[in-house]
């Protein structure tokens, strides 16, 4: 695909991000059918789903040939991604949107054959869009984010990580996890895997960790990381298979490896 033809998905994209974002919006204090998934904290809205349908009714009738991965039964049962592939969260952060009304995105990333051209992460409450094409940088909004530091230390860095780091779990010594968590300046949860992505692009957080994630999550998340000189992995350093489950890791380079290999592998069950 050519870059006027990408140009032309991303603003079309774009414009109905920001389209389902205002019905949100204008819905958000409306009762919501809530229902449950994997287990009685797995939530799903009908907002999930009707955000999720109009991409995909949207896609499909301006892009025929083009083919969707998501995460509420309305895109197509693929297993691989050749071609060009929309990757769709339609609502990031079900219990932020359930419980808080607030602190949840709408996430897309495109992908030409496997290749991540377009992601576009909108915070809808705070009508904040960040964004970006491959090899053009990232914005927040119309404003351009600024290439990641490269002076950030381990002592200095804010991580994003969630507590179940800190309980017993099956991936990393909690003892380890507890020395890293000291170690670094501070940490946050968000609670929504696409805004921590965003989060570690605009520099307000150096890093993000996290167990277990979808493509949906992180599709977008990756483009834009990736625009400001950010790397994500899974947390043994090793390359994502995005139509895949992943244990990810998105974070400042400088600071990645100090805490791949003193912690991650390290405290490696
Ligand atoms: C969830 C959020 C959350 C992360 C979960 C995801 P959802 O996505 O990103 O922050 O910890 O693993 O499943 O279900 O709200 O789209
Ligand atoms: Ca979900
Ligand atoms: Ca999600
Ligand atoms: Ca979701």
């Amino acid at each position: 695909m050519n870059t006027v033809e990408l140009d032309k998905i991303f603003d079309q994209a774009k414009s109905w991000v920001l389209e389902a974002g205002e019905t949100i919006r204008t819905k958000i204090n409306d009762p919501l059918t809530i229902n449950t998934k994997s287990n009685p904290n797995d939530l799903v809205t009908e907002m999930d789903k009707e955000t999720e349908l109009f991409f995909a009714k949207k896609i499909k009738d301006t892009y025929p040939d083009h083919l969707i991965l998501s995460e509420e039964g309305f895109g197509d049962d693929i297993d691989s991604l050749n071609g060009t592939v929309w990757i769709i969260d339609p609502i990031d952060g079900t219990m932020n949107f359930v419980h808080q009304k607030r602190n949840f995105a709408i996430s897309i990333g495109i992908y030409q054959d496997g290749v991540g051209e377009i992601g576009l992460i909108y915070n809808v409450i705070e009508d904040v869009l960040y964004s970006a094409i491959r090899n053009k940088g990232a914005y927040k909004n119309e404003e351009k984010l600024p290439l990641l530091s490269e002076s950030v230390k381990i002592e200095e860095a804010i991580l994003g990580l969630n507590h179940f780091w800190l309980c017993e779990n099956r991936l990393v010594r909690e003892q380890t996890m507890q020395q890293l968590v000291r170690k670094v300046r501070g940490t946050r949860t968000y609670g929504s895997a696409a805004l921590e992505f965003a989060y570690v692009a605009e520099g307000i957080m150096d890093g993000y960790l996290t167990m277990r994630l979808s493509p949906w999550d992180i599709a977008a998340g990756v483009v834009i990381v990736n625009e400001v000189g950010g790397t994500t992995t899974d947390i043994n350093g090793d390359e994502l298979n995005m139509i895949k489950n992943n244990s990810v890791f998105t974070c400042n380079p400088r600071v990645q490896h100090i805490i791949i290999d003193d912690y991650l592998r390290k405290g490696r069950k």
